[in-house]
């Protein structure tokens, strides 16, 4: 059914985030969409010269552009704004609930392609994949030297180990998949999920029990006040030796002091990081000095189907704002 608005005519979309074509075909069924190129400048809208786009517009539905109060201003028609973030910073969401605007998010929009990366990192760093690249690429893999890499880059296998992930969220919850896959047994720290959560696919555990028993560590709660530094020296120091350390959440969720001496020490086996306390993480930094951990540049989340994925998540929730059915992600349900 097309909808219209309250002048009879199809409701407007305007879309200034990237995305699919497919998802955008969808909406032309029953919507007027506009399409504008992303500018990748995340400024107001306003200042984009979509006067007459904005004019019309019911739902907008953006990345890096401002939904500001100027806006809004050019927008007087707006019923729905669809950030495509996990966390909506490029919305006024207080302007918008004085307006009655509705605002929605695309949850989990990255989830899967993160959960792949984080695995990556994970596997990288208990097989040494970077090391034993750099060390093949130095030239030091010679005639002499034929085997050595055999004993130099050995590393763990998956196989019956313990994986402890910390947040059984949408990340966390896909690490469960991935790791049952490998044949690991799962644990999970998450205080916010019950003990039966999982089922028979992981157990909800203690933090202490989980940090004490895993081969590998993997972290993927947000950073809140709660989390920020939730492993400290304390909690570090109840890794065991043989363990490795996993994270591409936040880094602040681990204290820096604490883990710097913990790697400095070799308190652990390993660890793999895509997040860092300062970014990007300065030349020179003592952490590209050891050689027990990997590095990437925090790109876990870099796929373009991040974009395929925030464009139907988007799609849905136009659709379910036309039907007056329940909109996944609004971060206003008041309204
Ligand atoms: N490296 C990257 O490029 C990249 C990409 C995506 C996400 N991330 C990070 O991963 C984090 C997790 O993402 P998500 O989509 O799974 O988030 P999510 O909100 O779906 O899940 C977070 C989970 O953490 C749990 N949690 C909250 N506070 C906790 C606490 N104090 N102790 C233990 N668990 C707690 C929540 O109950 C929830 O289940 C994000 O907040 C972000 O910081 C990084």
């Amino acid at each position: 059914m097309e909808v219209r608005n309250i002048v009879g005519q199809r409701s407007n979309i305007l879309i200034t985030a990237p995305f699919s074509e497919a998802q955008a075909a969808r909406l032309r069924q029953r919507f007027d969409v506009t399409v504008v190129p992303p500018t990748l400048a995340g400024v107001s809208l306003a200042e984009l010269g979509l006067g007459a786009d904005l004019a019309a517009a019911q739902v907008i539905v953006a990345e890096l552009d401002q939904v500001d109060r100027a806006s809004l201003a050019q927008a007087p028609g707006l019923e729905l704004v669809v950030s495509c973030r996990a966390n909506p910073v490029n919305v006024d969401i207080e302007a918008c609930a004085e307006r009655g605007v509705q605002v929605a998010t695309t949850p989990g929009r990255n989830a899967e392609v993160t959960a792949d990366f984080s695995f990556a990192l994970l596997m990288a760093t208990v097989r040494h994949v970077s090391a034993a690249e750099r060390w093949a690429r130095s030239g030091q893999w010679t005639d002499a030297a034929v085997f050595e890499p055999y004993a130099r880059f050995a590393g763990i296998g998956l196989h019956g180990r313990v994986l402890g992930i910390l947040g059984g969220g949408a990340v966390g919850s896909r690490m469960v998949r991935r790791a049952l896959g490998f044949g690991m047994t799962v644990k999970v720290y998450d205080p916010f999920l019950a003990a039966g959560h999982f089922g028979g696919d992981a157990d909800v555990v203690a933090l202490d029990e989980l940090l004490a028993t895993a081969d590998i560590v993997t972290v993927h709660v947000p950073l809140t006040p709660s989390t920020e530094g939730l492993l400290g020296r304390r909690e570090l120091a109840l890794l065991r030796p043989d363990a490795y350390l996993i994270n591409a959440g936040r880094a602040a969720i681990i204290d820096e002091d604490a883990l710097m001496e913990v790697l400095r020490e070799h308190r652990i086996a390993g660890a793999g990081f895509d997040v860092f306390y300062s970014e990007p993480l300065a030349h020179g930094h003592e952490l590209f000095t050891l050689d027990n951990v990997t590095l990437t540049p925090h790109i876990a989340g870099a796929s373009p189907d991040v974009v395929t994925e925030h464009s139907r998540i988007a799609a849905d929730a136009i659709l379910a704002w036309a039907d007056g059915t329940e909109i996944r992600g609004v971060v206003n349900p008041a309204l």
